[in-house]
């Protein structure tokens, strides 16, 4: 049983429920609580967004000199700490995470007491709260979206079961006008002793690995990002497509607002064609793309989660993939709660990842001598 509807209209009430809300308590207690109202919205606003990134301080002094441990998992992309807890983070600490984060593509942090309620005001920090179009959701709390595949829907398990691992890899409703930035993600509940670990891909090293003749063709590239996915899923599952999941176009390269880094941004699960191609161009060029993403494991890291563990990515410079390897075997249980960011931009003045660092080390260099 889902646990009991308040009234979203009583602020007082709808607090006193967040405060309370605990969704690994609810899964222990084989309660399946989401929920998919028939509740429709309207299309997104475009608004302003101003990164909290850009307030950062450059060394990230208020986590680096917070932590017990900060290490790096690839060279490329993943970092985690250890010895904060993100339920408590100050101004500062938060802008330094937006940074680190925009960097090091994402971050993780074990052992992580927060709850919904703190969830929620974190990620509002960064952006207004993406409400999924059809994603299930805990009772009064559309901004969180409910990750526990074993319980849905089966005709969705079974299309997940049979697709090919490679179909998973995407960026967040990268199909939005103004797609997702940051996502905070808590797997509280793991389905044994292995399985269930998710995948991400740096999106400026992907970029970084192309020639110069294919990156400059690269940046010259408009795509169509699709919601139909999203709008096949809630056909598949009768669940309401609770707001259009719409097309829209973005640039194949774009530039991420805080680092001015160049990211390639097209992901198999929603990137549908390259805009003034003919079918086969787009085939080809995407597919190319697609295959450079998915089997660049010099660019990616594979995430052995612990329970309570929150991950933080940057979905303007990174793909991830979840690995379904465990169905039949265990309940794994978590929830994401996302800000939006800008729209996707190209700049020309925008630099590689790889030219900024190595400028970056030069100056310090010189400093030194
Ligand atoms: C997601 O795509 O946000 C979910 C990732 C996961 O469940 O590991």
């Amino acid at each position: 049983m889902p646990p009991n509807v308040v009234d979203t209209q009583n602020a007082e009430e709808l607090t006193e429920y967040l405060e309370q809300l605990d969704l690994k308590k609810l899964v222990r207690e084989n309660k399946i609580y989401a929920v998919y109202p028939e509740v429709y919205y309207p299309p997104l606003k475009p608004y302003d967004h101003k990164d909290p990134g850009l307030l950062a301080d450059p060394k990230k002094a208020s986590i680096y000199d917070a932590a017990e441990k900060i290490f790096n998992l690839t060279p490329h992309i993943g970092t985690e700490v250890h010895g904060i807890q993100l339920s408590n983070l100050a101004e500062q600490q938060k802008n330094d995470l937006a940074l680190l984060v925009a960097e090091r593509g994402v971050v993780f942090f074990r052992d992580q007491d927060i709850r919904p309620k703190k969830s929620l005001e974190l990620g509002r920090y960064y952006g207004p709260l993406h409400i999924h179009n059809v994603g299930g959701h805990p009772p009064n709390v559309p901004e969180i979206l409910t990750l526990q595949i074993e319980h849905t829907d089966p005709k969705v398990r079974e299309r997940l079961s049979y697709r090919s691992p490679g179909d998973g890899w995407h960026s967040d409703i990268s199909y939005e006008l103004q797609p997702g930035g940051l996502a905070f993600l808590k797997i509280d509940t793991l389905p044994g002793e292995a399985g269930g670990d998710t995948l991400w891909g740096s999106a400026y090293e992907a970029y970084d690995r192309l020639s110069p003749a294919w990156k400059k063709f690269a940046e010259g590239l408009k795509a169509v990002h699709s919601g139909d996915v999203h709008r096949e899923t809630a056909r598949l599952t009768g669940h309401p497509l609770r707001r259009e999941a719409p097309d829209n176009v973005h640039p194949v390269v774009r530039v991420h607002p805080v680092t001015g880094w160049k990211a390639l941004y097209v992901n198999r699960g929603f990137t549908r064609r390259i805009v003034d191609f003919t079918r086969r161009e787009s085939d080809a060029v995407l597919n190319f793309l697609f295959d450079h993403i998915e089997t660049g494991a010099d660019f990616q890291v594979r995430f052995k989660w612990t329970e309570d563990t929150v991950a933080v990515w940057d979905n303007r410079v990174t793909y991830h993939n979840p690995v379904y390897d465990y169905f039949g075997s265990g309940l794994r249980h978590g929830y994401r709660v996302s800000p939006s960011a800008e729209r996707p931009y190209f700049d020309p003045n925008g630099k590689s990842r790889r030219e900024a660092l190595a400028e970056k080390e030069a100056a310090e260099a010189k400093t030194k001598s």
